[in-house]
C-alpha cells in the first residue's frame, strides 16, 4: 500500500511511518521542508494528488510549546496549520482522477465538553463550547469530502487524547522536572486526563487503513484515539512517578499555569473529559497498553 502523511515528520508520524514501513508499505510524506520520500505542501497544490492508496493527516502547529507566548498570531498558527494542510488534502483527493481509498484525519477530544462524571463516547452528541472546541468542529469540516466524491473513499476522523511515548509529546516535557523531584499534579488533579501510548494511536490509524473494516459511508467514521483505561490527572501524576520513583508532592496551581501559558492552553491541562474507545474497540481494534502502568513501562525503559 502507498500511504500519503501529511505533517509524518513529526512525533506520532515518525511511529506511524515506522509501523507501516515493517508492514511492508511505502509512505511518502508531505512537510513545509523539502527532502528525500517527502513532497511540500507546494508540491501538493501546484501539482495533483500522487498516486496512493491512502492519505492521513498529521500536521499542526505544537499547541503546548511553552517557550512561545499564548497571543493572537500564535492562535492564527495553531488554527491555520491544520485547517489549510486539512482542506488542501480533500481538494487534492476530491479533484483527483485516481483518488485513494482511504482518507484518515487526526482530531482531537477536545470537542467533548471537560466534564468528570459523564463519558463520552463516539455516538456523544456535542456542539461548540470554547476556543477548542471550535478548533475541533472547523478541523472536522475541512476534511469531510463533499458527497458526490465520496464514492468508495473510507473516511476515518481520530478524535486523539495525550498522545505518550519515547521521545515527543507530553511525556518530553514532563521528565525533567519528575526526574528532578518536583513533578506533580497539575490543578485539582481531579480532572479526567485521556491518553493513548503512541505506539496504539498508530496501530489504530494502521488498522483504519484496513478498508474491509469500515463501512463505506458519506459521514466519516469516527474512532475516539484513547487508552480504555479513563484515569484522572492525579492518577496519571501518581503512576509517573511511581514508575521513576521520584516523590510527585508538588501540585503545580491553575494560576501559574495560566499565568505561564494563557488561560486557553491552561485549560486543557486542569481540565478534562472522560472519553471511552467504544467504536474503536468494537471495530476489532486490540490496545498494546491499555493501562497506565503497561504503557509507562514500555516508555520510561532505558
Ligand atoms: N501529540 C498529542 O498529544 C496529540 C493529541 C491530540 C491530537 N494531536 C494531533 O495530532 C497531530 C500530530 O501531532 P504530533 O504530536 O505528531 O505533532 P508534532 O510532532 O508537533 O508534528 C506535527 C507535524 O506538523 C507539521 N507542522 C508543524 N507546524 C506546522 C505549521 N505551522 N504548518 C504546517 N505544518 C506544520 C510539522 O511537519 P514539517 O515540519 O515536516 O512541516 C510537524 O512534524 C497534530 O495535528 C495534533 O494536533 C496530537
Amino acid at each position: 500500500m502507498r500511504v500519503l502523511i501529511g505533517g509524518g515528520s513529526g512525533f506520532i508520524g515518525r511511529e506511524l511511518t515506522k509501523l507501516l514501513k515493517d508492514k511492508g508499505h511505502e509512505v511518502t510524506i508531505i512537510s513545509r521542508q523539502p527532502g528525500p520520500g517527502r513532497i511540500t505542501w507546494t508540491d501538493l497544490e501546484s501539482a495533483s494528488l500522487p498516486v496512493c492508496d491512502a492519505v492521513v493527516n498529521l500536521a499542526g502547529e505544537n499547541i503546548l510549546n511553552p517557550l512561545r507566548r499564548w497571543s493572537e498570531s500564535y492562535k492564527s498558527e495553531v488554527f491555520n496549520s491544520r485547517l489549510n494542510t486539512t482542506r488542501s488534502l480533500t481538494c487534492a483527493i476530491t479533484s483527483s482522477k485516481a483518488p485513494p481509498q482511504s482518507w484518515i484525519l487526526i482530531t482531537g477530544i477536545a470537542c467533548y465538553r471537560p466534564n468528570v462524571q459523564t463519558p463520552y463516547t463516539e455516538d456523544s452528541e456535542w456542539t461548540t463550547f470554547d476556543l477548542w472546541s471550535q478548533l475541533v468542529k472547523e478541523w472536522e469540516e475541512a476534511g469531510r469530502l463533499p458527497a458526490n466524491t465520496t464514492k468508495n473513499i473510507k473516511q476515518v476522523v481520530i478524535r486523539s487524547g495525550v498522545v505518550l511515548g519515547q521521545g515527543g509529546g507530553a511525556i518530553k516535557q514532563m521528565l525533567t522536572p519528575f526526574w528532578l523531584g518536583l513533578g506533580g499534579r497539575l490543578g485539582s488533579g481531579n480532572q479526567p486526563f485521556p491518553w493513548i501510548h503512541v505506539s496504539d494511536l498508530a496501530g489504530i490509524i494502521a488498522h483504519s487503513l484496513d478498508t474491509s473494516r469500515i463501512p463505506a459511508s458519506s459521514q466519516p467514521e469516527v474512532f475516539n484515539g484513547v487508552a480504555p483505561a479513563l484515569n484522572t490527572n492525579r492518577e496519571f501524576t501518581q503512576e509517573l512517578g511511581r514508575v521513576l520513583k521520584r516523590p510527585t508532592l508538588l501540585p503545580l496551581p491553575e494560576f501559574f499555569l495560566r499565568a505561564a501559558l494563557g488561560w486557553e492552553r491552561a485549560a486543557i491541562l486542569t481540565q478534562g473529559q472522560r472519553v471511552v474507545p467504544k467504536r474503536t474497540l468494537e471495530s476489532g481494534f486490540q490496545f498494546q497498553y491499555p493501562d497506565l502502568t503497561s504503557a509507562l513501562r514500555q516508555i520510561l525503559a532505558r
